[in-house]
């Protein structure tokens, strides 16, 4: 048998782990692995494990009412909208929103600023009539457009967005204004800052950056734009269905319901999505501070006003240079610090969980490599 030993690295997390730059699957709150290892054996002394629990059962009734309401409270969600735990991860979003939302006779507009905007926008040209309303191909993804520069049809039936954008790390401050349905894709800064969910008939978000595990989403929709959806759908594909089955319509990713509450109990407990903020944005100057004092060592990718908090991407001199990076700094405890692949370089993904002591070890880190390279 072969196993997978870590060599022993100078630097680590509170907890003795590596400090985890991944763009998801991403890093949790330490606090919160350690109440899933106690409630994977038996939870709230029920005598039975998250994993084992039926979805019909009360400890589960506690587990999803619990989570729902705590969402609500801490993301200022308002009644009328509804909040839902979905199958399928943020790609399948892609294809349902149009199903839902689009009617055939209607017209959907994208603002293409990143590779998961665009393949957004994609997917729904499979369903509908798209209209990209702003191209950000042509500036390689390295910025978000002014409102005035997103070109919306006259009765668009929503305008698309994406919040964050992981790959190219570009985030928009405020949403696009519009007079058209506003729907955001939200996968990779979800409850990293206060949202104006009041704003959007629809936010969706994998679960897998900042809020838990992989392979579920959560999703809040307004309930007057839920009035609009296609009602001839597949149950699995109908948003109405999902609704009216209390996210449990069929059997649901039970594991991720429940680490998605923990997490938003932990989020409370840091003081919120304004302290989550301030605390995010701290954490970002810190690398893009080691970026922009390294005389053109470093390039970043996103232009300085709308640089993501959440993942920074940027390049050194050369390809090989990247490459070298990335392995010295994983001997040095910073793990996944390659770029996307279809946009390489190197990538610091920080998200909610991820430790301001990593970001100043990369700093420190990038400063030490640019005086013996540069
Ligand atoms: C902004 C954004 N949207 C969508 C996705 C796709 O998510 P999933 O893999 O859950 O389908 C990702 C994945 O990284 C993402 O970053």
């Amino acid at each position: 048998m072969t196993t997978l030993l870590r060599s022993p690295v100078a630097h680590t997390t509170a907890g003795g782990r590596v400090f985890n730059f991944s763009a998801g699957p991403g890093v949790l709150p330490e606090e919160v692995l350690q109440e899933i290892q106690q409630d994977v054996w038996d939870l709230r002394s029920s005598g039975i494990g998250i994993l084992e629990h039926t979805h019909r059962g009360v400890v589960f009734d506690q587990v999803i009412a619990e989570a729902i309401e705590d969402c609500r409270r801490l993301g200022g969600v308002p009644d009328d909208h509804e909040v839902l735990f979905l199958p399928g991860g943020a790609t399948l979003h892609f294809a349902m929103v149009p199903m839902n939302f689009l009617p055939a006779d209607g017209v959907a507009d994208y603002v293409d600023t990143g590779m998961w905007a665009h393949k957004a926008m994609r997917e729904a040209a499979k369903v509908g009539a798209v209209h990209c309303a702003f191209d950000g191909t042509k500036n390689h993804y390295t910025r978000i457009p002014a409102d005035s520069e997103i070109q919306q049809s006259a009765k668009a039936a929503y305008l698309h967005y994406c919040s964050n954008n992981t790959i190219f790390g570009t985030r928009f401050d405020a949403p696009p204004a519009t007079s058209a349905p506003l729907v955001v894709d939200m996968s990779s800064e979800a409850f990293a800052r206060p949202h104006d969910i009041a704003r959007h008939a629809m936010m969706y978000a994998g679960a897998q950056k900042n809020l838990g595990p992989a392979g579920i989403v959560l999703a809040i929709i307004r309930k007057d734009f839920l009035e609009r959806a296609c009602q001839n759908l597949p149950v699995m594909l109908s948003y109405v269905e999902h609704a009216k089955g209390g996210s449990r319509l069929n059997t649901p990713n039970t594991f991720g319901i429940y680490v998605m509450g923990r997490v938003f109990k932990w989020i409370e407990r840091q003081g919120g999505l304004t302290a989550m903020e301030r605390l995010n944005a701290a954490k970002a100057r810190i690398v893009y501070d080691a970026i922009d004092v390294s005389g053109g060592f470093y390039r970043g990718h996103a232009q300085p006003e709308c640089r993501s908090h959440m993942n920074i991407p940027f390049r050194l001199p050369t390809p090989e240079l990247d490459e070298r990076f990335v392995r010295e700094a994983e001997a040095s405890g910073m793990a996944n610090l390659k770029g996307h692949r279809d946009a390489g370089g190197v990538r610091a993904s920080i998200y909610n969980a991820f430790p301001v002591e990593g970001c100043r070890l990369l700093a420190s880190f990038m400063g030490e490599f640019a005086s013996r390279h540069g």
